[in-house]
């Protein structure tokens, strides 16, 4: 810790990554502005909406309020590492498919979370959700 700023290592779609972050930065800017990450969207800011959803340690969160500070350590997945234009995964595939992409800007959002539905229903945890 340097001031009121933070060493944080974690995991950013399956790469090692440092940073040095202010203790109130949210994650949503982090990923934004220091990783250049854009698929994670800023709209509601307060939980509610689901644009700014990333998966850490394989759960959505909302990065809109979550801080910087508390993925120091974890995984963090955003859209970006699920899949792109050239990879897609079966998830992003399915909802191209079934024209279900809307105007896009929650796409990302959506995508992430129905793969951690979908992981918790192989281990039968679907049930708490
Ligand atoms: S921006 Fe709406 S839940 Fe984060």
């Amino acid at each position: 810790m340097t001031g009121s700023r933070h060493a944080i290592a974690f995991t950013l779609n399956d790469e090692a990554v440092n940073a040095e972050v202010a203790a109130n930065l949210l994650l949503i800017d982090l990923l934004r502005t220091q990783f250049g990450l854009h698929g994670v969207k800023r709209s509601c800011e307060m939980e509610v909406c689901g644009a700014c959803t990333v998966l850490v340690d394989e759960l959505p969160a909302s990065s809109c309020t979550m801080l910087a500070v508390d993925v120091d350590g974890r995984a963090v997945l955003t859209i970006e590492g699920l899949g792109g234009p050239d990879r897609l995964d079966p998830i992003q595939e399915a909802f191209v498919r079934h024209g279900a992409v809307q105007c896009g800007f929650c796409t990302p959002g959506f995508i992430l979370t129905t793969r951690a539905l979908l992981a918790a229903c192989r281990t039968r945890a679907c049930k708490d959700w």
